[in-house]
């Protein structure tokens, strides 16, 4: 999602009444039983199949749930069908990519529901930045090169935000960048006057514009440096935990989502094969597919039990 895919929404996607029967009120409390009194975002039963010359089951039944305010870790080998299941629960698949079954869920803050495969073009695009966020892997390379960081960060404001004065935009810019760690002045640059750690922080400021209740970020790191990657992560923990929002973060490196994530979906072949709390997923794997996942990270597979969780919990007093 770029900057520069956004017509202006015409409807609102805070009044459920504009979205007439595409909304209803939320009567989803302890969903399947996963253990969080209100999820944020429900996926069912959801299926994605590439249909060119030779069909691709990319997607096979996944159900999902993510919690208010919770780090869900997506894990699983390259080609294992993670960013056809983000790319999907947001609507963005191109052709030959079909959506064969299940649905999608968000549940707002609010109250309300709103099923994803009911909205309207137009709505969607009200949706994504405002509600559920995307940052990917290429993103800092999406960034328009002629415009300045400024000016693509305020078209977010100008469209989803147009009583917003200029002023406020501006202002509002420059508290984003300082939040990720980017001095303000940098407002001015160009993208190529920035580094890709950098441009990288614009996206994800540009992501949290909106205060949006979920963020899902396709590999956001795997471009950049450890030490960069690291700082990010510390970055969006932190983050997390001042503003509340959900995030599915998906990567191949389950070293480094065993250290953010509070629990772990393990995918294989377009499957969940193993969904659990972080902790326990890394100290006793239940799935034998998990277990080979684990051995084949050299760094995890010292002694068992030594692991530090820099992580979420680690930060917020918990026992890791
Ligand atoms: N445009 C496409 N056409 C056909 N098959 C695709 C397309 N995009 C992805 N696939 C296939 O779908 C599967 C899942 O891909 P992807 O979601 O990108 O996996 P991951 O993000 O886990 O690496 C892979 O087998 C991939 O080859
Ligand atoms: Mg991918």
């Amino acid at each position: 999602m770029s900057s520069t895919d956004q017509g202006a929404p015409a409807v609102s996607i805070d009044r459920p009444e504009d979205l007439g029967d595409r909304t209803a009120p939320d009567t989803a409390r302890g969903y399947r039983g996963e253990g969080h009194d209100r999820p944020v975002l429900t996926i069912d039963d959801f299926s994605v199949e590439y249909k060119g010359e030779r069909v691709v089951k990319a997607v096979r039944n996944v159900t999902l749930s993510l919690g208010r305010g919770e780090i869900l870790g997506l894990a699983g080998e390259s080609g294992c069908g993670k960013s056809t299941l983000a790319y999907g629960i947001n609507r963005l698949l191109k052709p030959p990519a079909v959506i064969t079954g299940g649905s999608a869920h968000f549940h707002s803050r609010e109250g309300y529901v709103i099923d994803l495969n009911e909205l309207s073009g137009e709505e969607l695009r009200a949706f994504r930045w405002d509600k559920i966020a995307m940052v990917f892997q290429g993103a800092m390379n999406s960034l328009n090169p002629v415009i300045t960081i400024q000016r693509q960060m305020e078209d977010i404001f100008s469209t989803h935000r147009p009583d917003m004065s200029k002023k406020d935009r501006r202002v509002k810019c420059g508290d984003l960048l300082e939040r990720v760690g980017v001095d303000r002045a940098r407002l001015r640059s160009f993208p190529h006057e920035l580094s890709g750690g950098m441009r990288q922080r614009v996206m994800i400021a540009m992501a949290m514009a909106l205060d949006p209740q979920v963020m899902i970020m396709d590999e956001p790191t795997t471009a950049l440096d450890v030490v960069v990657q690291r700082e990010i992560l510390r970055e969006i923990t932190r983050l997390r935990a001042d503003l509340g929002f959900a995030v599915i973060f998906i990567t191949h490196d389950l070293p480094l989502l065993l250290e953010i994530s509070d629990r772990i979906a393990v995918m294989r072949e377009g499957e969940i094969v193993e969904l659990g709390d972080a902790v326990e997923l890394y100290t006793n794997p239940q799935h034998e597919y998990t277990r080979k996942l684990l051995a084949s990270f050299p760094s995890l597979t010292g002694e068992r039990g030594d692991f530090i969780r820099g992580g979420s919990r680690a930060q917020n007093g918990e026992p890791a």
